[in-house]
């Protein structure tokens, strides 16, 4: 085996398995949030934000990373990419980790993964350390992801021109160059990833300007959370389109299907949606009325027209090959068929709370966590583990759908519903988000955390048993030499 592929294999091992440890943490804190929600267990306010503010990162940050490490993976088909930018991103991922869960645990650092302006300056009984330490932390991973990103979309450009790499050629008959549907998302998504980034750069300098000016310099709250959100939810949306990119290159391969090319509506499909992916944050902005009106406006219509391009389209192409033919089901194309379906059932949910008049009731609902976990914990987690089954299968064992993975994938499907739809009827209800305990008059609260918490711990069986068999052919990659 070729060293440099071997090595790219064994750090991918080593993402895959630090992954899914920090993945399986955060479900157990997910677990406590939902059980003090429940009465069940009692913990201080803090002790509960602070939870949720690692939960929260910890979550956004790992399935990003697993995307970008299947990408990364996979773009090697293509282009070549660079071992010693994805070894420094995965170094500078577990520093950054460890430095978060430091001041979230040690220094109490509390104030939600969206660290609001101006939350990070006021006392919510954290340690006066725990700011600056936070934002050295978010510097560090910023730093590690934007030049993982950069250094992959530049290789892309070396081979490919912008405007293929955006597969403009195919709006023609007969494209000289063909771009494969894999290199286009990769592309759109890489350029949103960027621009968010920068964008969490920015906030990170302007926090820093205000911490150290000692007042001299006082930051504009709606500016801060313009920033924020565009940083917050495009890179929370873009995590998505990395897992996608996987799909259209590896469904039909491993279904015994042909591969998905290119043609003139997925090119025009994933041009739209970068643009509208990109203007979509408005509408976590409806509740700021000093917000300009238009921009208010183009939040609504950016949220419905960025779900409609590549939804419609993956869904066609991937009901198109499915359908009426024989198909070869493994655990990884029931695992990327699946998370489509939660990808889609939780965007009509985030489609519903983007409407402005659904939004005067579902807002700061647990209808937002509900739509999101959805198309996170039910669809981006399963096109990762889809990824991460067909990587440690691929050198080691044969993909099998044995009896015990679907009694998994059952538990993980039944364990899922269940957990979601508590916190869909909890939304439905006025039940608010981000309360460590519900006040007396909302009844249906503790009820329905408990409900949540009990089918969490079915989901969280299911992930041990998949992050067993998928760690210990991990491992096997990791002690595999040249020769
Ligand atoms: C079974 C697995 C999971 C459980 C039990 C769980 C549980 C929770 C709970 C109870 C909350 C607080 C809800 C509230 O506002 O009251 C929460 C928030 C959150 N969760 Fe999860 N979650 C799970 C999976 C995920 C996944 C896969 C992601 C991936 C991105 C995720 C990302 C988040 C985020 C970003 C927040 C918001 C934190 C904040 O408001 O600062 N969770 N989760």
């Amino acid at each position: 085996m070729n060293i440099e592929s071997l090595k790219l294999k064994k750090i991918s091992a080593l993402w895959i398995i630090v992954i899914l440890v920090l993945f399986i943490a955060s479900i157990v804190l997910g677990i406590l949030m939902r059980l003090n929600q429940g009465k069940v267990i009692e913990q201080s306010p803090l002790t509960f934000y602070t939870n949720m503010t690692t939960h929260g990162l910890t979550m956004i940050g790992i399935w990003f990373a697993a995307g970008m490490v299947a990408v990364n993976y996979l773009l090697q088909r293509y282009v070549k990419t660079s071992y010693g930018v994805n070894l420094f991103a995965f170094i500078l991922t577990v520093i950054g980790v460890v430095m978060l869960w430091i001041t979230t645990y040690a220094g109490k650092f509390s104030t939600g993964w969206t660290f609001l302006y101006p939350l990070p300056f006021r006392d919510l009984g954290s340690e006066s350390w725990s700011t600056p330490l936070f934002l050295i932390s978010l510097t560090v991973l910023g730093v590690g992801w934007l030049v993982w990103s950069v250094s992959l979309m530049a290789q892309i450009l070396k081979k490919y021109t912008l405007s293929q790499a955006f597969a403009w050629q195919h709006f023609k008959s007969n494209a000289s160059v063909e771009t494969p549907p894999f290199i286009l998302i990769t592309t759109v998504t890489l350029i949103g990833v960027i621009a968010s980034l920068i964008a969490a750069v920015i906030v990170i300098i302007l926090y820093f300007a205000e911490y150290f000016s000692h007042g001299d310099f006082v930051n504009d709250a709606l500016l801060m959370k313009n920033l924020i959100y565009f940083f917050g939810h495009t890179i929370a949306n873009e995590m998505l389109y990395l897992g996608l990119a996987v799909i259209y290159e590896i469904f039909g391969e491993v279904s015994d299907r042909p591969k998905w090319k290119m043609t003139w509506y997925i090119s025009l499909a994933w041009n739209c949606a970068m643009i509208f992916i990109l203007t979509a944050f408005f509408h976590h902005l409806y509740m700021d009325f000093v917000q300009p009106q238009a921009l208010q406006i183009v939040g609504q219509l950016a949220s419905y027209l960025a779900s409609i391009p590549s939804a419609a389209v993956t869904v066609f192409s991937i009901v198109a090959a499915v359908y009426g033919v024989k198909v070869r089901w493994s655990i990884v194309n029931l695992l990327f068929f699946l998370g489509v379906a939660g990808w889609v059932i939780g965007g009509l949910g985030a489609v519903i709370d983007a409407t402005i008049s659904n939004n005067i009731m579902l807002h700061n609902t647990l209808w937002v966590p509900a739509h999101f976990h959805t198309y996170n914990a039910m669809g981006n987690v399963l096109f990762s583990l889809g990824f991460f089954y067909w990587f440690s299968t691929q050198y080691v064992d044969k993909l099998v759908l044995s009896k015990l993975t679907k009694y998994t994938l059952a538990l993980l499907i039944i364990g899922g519903i269940g957990f979601l739809m508590a916190f869909y009827v909890a939304g439905a209800n006025s039940i608010p988000r981000r309360y460590s305990t519900y006040p007396v008059e909302l009844t249906s609260g503790p009820y329905l955390a408990k409900v949540g918490a009990l089918f969490a711990s079915i989901y969280l069986i299911a992930i041990l048993i998949f992050f067993y068999n998928i760690a210990k052919r991990c491992f096997v990659i990791l002690s595999a030499s040249s020769r």
